[in-house]
């Protein structure tokens, strides 16, 4: 395994990090790393806030499901998909005489649009982790950014054309966090297919999470999966989610 392939092999989530600062020289190499990404059409739909204000960060716990930990985090770094930068700048070099003249289309960014800034901002925040890993510096994401918009938005000054689509939360690892065992992935076969999708059936589903069973459920839970739709499908915090992002994009596309 070369050096490129261990780091990633072992990466895990950082929950708990040392009372230790990230060196200002630390935190310009990742973002240099994340801004030399993949960008859609060298267009760079992102943007990044590095959250210094304790404050904020206090209340990112709150609004982002109760997460204490972004709170001690050294350096917390919010990914915004973000095409408001190209509807200044078009409206700076004045498309609107441009399509009075030319008969070309007006339009603002849709949906597909907002997915394109998405992957872009997420490249950009793995890319991030990456380099912060090179560094010893342990990350968190934090997928509730999603979660309460509205809050989000008046929180960061956000326009009409961003969306936080990510938070990530870095720090050196402690020693417990660095001693805990790594969390299981699915089989390669279950995930990695050739030329076409291949939708799983009973055979499979008998060992899908074979190794994930629990001893015990609690009430009338029988098995992981159950266990996994009250957890994760249903729970509040999903529920809370959806009802956000639904309304990011209704604001969006109006
Ligand atoms: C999109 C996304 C959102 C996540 N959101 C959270 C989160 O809000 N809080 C958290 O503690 N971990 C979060 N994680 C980390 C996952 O829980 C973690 O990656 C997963 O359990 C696998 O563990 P590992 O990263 O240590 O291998 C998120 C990861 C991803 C990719």
């Amino acid at each position: 395994m070369n050096g490129t392939l261990e780091l990633i092999s072992k990466r895990r989530s950082i929950r708990s990090y040392q009372k230790r600062d990230i060196a200002e020289t630390d935190k310009t190499k990742i973002i240099n790393a994340a801004m030399r990404s993949p960008t859609a059409g060298n267009m760079m739909l992102h943007s990044i806030i590095e959250v210094e204000d304790q404050n904020i960060k206090d209340k990112l716990v709150k609004s982002c499901d109760n997460q204490p930990f972004i709170a001690r985090a050294p350096l917390v770094l919010l990914f915004i998909a973000d095409y408001q930068r190209w509807m200044d700048y078009f409206e700076f070099c004045e498309i609107d005489k441009m399509i009075e003249n030319d008969e070309v289309i007006k339009r603002t960014p849709q949906e597909g649009d907002l997915m394109l800034a998405c992957c872009d901002a997420l490249i950009a925040a793995q890319t991030a982790v990456i380099a912060a890993e090179s560094l010893g510096i342990g990350s968190c994401y934090i997928g509730d950014i999603m979660e309460n918009y509205e809050f989000h938005q008046e929180l960061f000054d956000l326009p009409k054309y961003t969306f936080p689509i990510t938070l990530l939360c870095f720090g050196y690892p402690t020693e417990k966090a660095l001693n805990r065992k790594y969390t299981a992935r699915l089989k390669q076969e279950y995930v990695h297919y050739k030329n076409k999708y291949r939708k799983l059936g009973n055979t499979d589903f008998k060992h899908l999470y074979d190794d994930r069973e629990l001893k015990n459920y609690a009430g009338n839970v029988k098995n992981f999966g159950q266990h996994m739709y009250l957890k994760k499908f249903t729970a509040d915090f999903t529920v809370e989610m959806t009802r956000s992002v639904k309304n990011a994009i209704k604001q969006w596309c109006a």
